[in-house]
């Protein structure tokens, strides 16, 4: 059966856009069953009715607290089965019973190369801290706050004249490549989280992750398979 992905979106969803791609052509064999938000405003949803997604819009404002609020995602998301919840610019702190609910299946982007600058405006901590290198990662989610198992990592280089929006755009490009990367992993059911760690067929992964541009032969290009015509 295909794999399917719960996309969950705040804002402009721009990965969001990149797995649509990847799927439609071809190189992701994964479907996306429901796109959720948490802002009604966001430009997201848009780009899921395009791509005739379901969506779902949450408002925080009609539930009494973080806990109401996740549950009712737990009812809304469940009703569609996702083997995997892709958080892709999801602005909102989980409570340990969601991040439970989903352990194992639930996995986000962040735009650093974690552990290093968790949480907000990553890319300006980055050109303060002199780092010469930057970058996204993606990692499953545990109860600390950017700070589960990391899967896959890409990097760039900060430049001497790199500002906040400059490096912004330059990590972004390389989220496309990642996240739909790591989601083959997941959708061929070779990737997986048990008490040992990241496992990909079976095997533990280097502790930081793939990556991105150094990928062992085998994990450079999607397996064979079914794919969507
Ligand atoms: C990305 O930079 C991602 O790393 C972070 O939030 C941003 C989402 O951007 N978690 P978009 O909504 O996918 O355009």
């Amino acid at each position: 059966m295909t794999h399917r992905l719960a996309v969950l979106i705040s804002g402009n969803g721009t990965n969001l856009q990149a797995i649509i791609d990847s799927i439609e052509a071809g190189q992701l064999p994964a479907s996306i069953a429901v796109v959720l938000s948490n802002k009604t405003t966001a430009a997201g949803l848009q780009r899921a009715i395009r791509a005739g997604i379901a969506t779902i819009t949450l408002n925080k404002e009609n539930y009494p607290d973080r806990a109401a609020f996740d549950q009712a995602m737990i009812a809304e998301l469940d009703q569609f089965q996702p083997d995997t919840i892709v958080l892709a610019g999801f602005m909102r702190i989980l409570s340990p019973a969601f991040v439970h609910h989903y352990s194992g299946r639930l996995i986000n982007i962040h735009p650093s190369l974690l552990p290093r600058h968790k949480g907000l405006h990553t890319h300006l901590h980055a050109i303060e801290a002199g780092d010469t290198e930057h970058g996204c990662s993606v990692h499953f989610v545990s109860d600390e706050l950017d700070g589960g198992p990391i899967i896959a990592r890409a990097q760039v280089p900060v430049l001497a004249n790199d500002n906040e929006e400059t490096l912004s755009n330059r990590v972004q490009a390389r989220e496309y490549e990642l996240y739909p990367r790591v989601l083959e992993w997941r959708a061929a059911g070779r990737l997986t989280l048990d008490p040992r760690g990241v496992q990909l067929d079976g095997q533990p992964i280097p502790a930081d992750g793939f990556d991105l541009d150094q990928l062992p032969a085998g994990l450079t290009t999607a397996p064979a398979g079914p794919r969507r015509s």
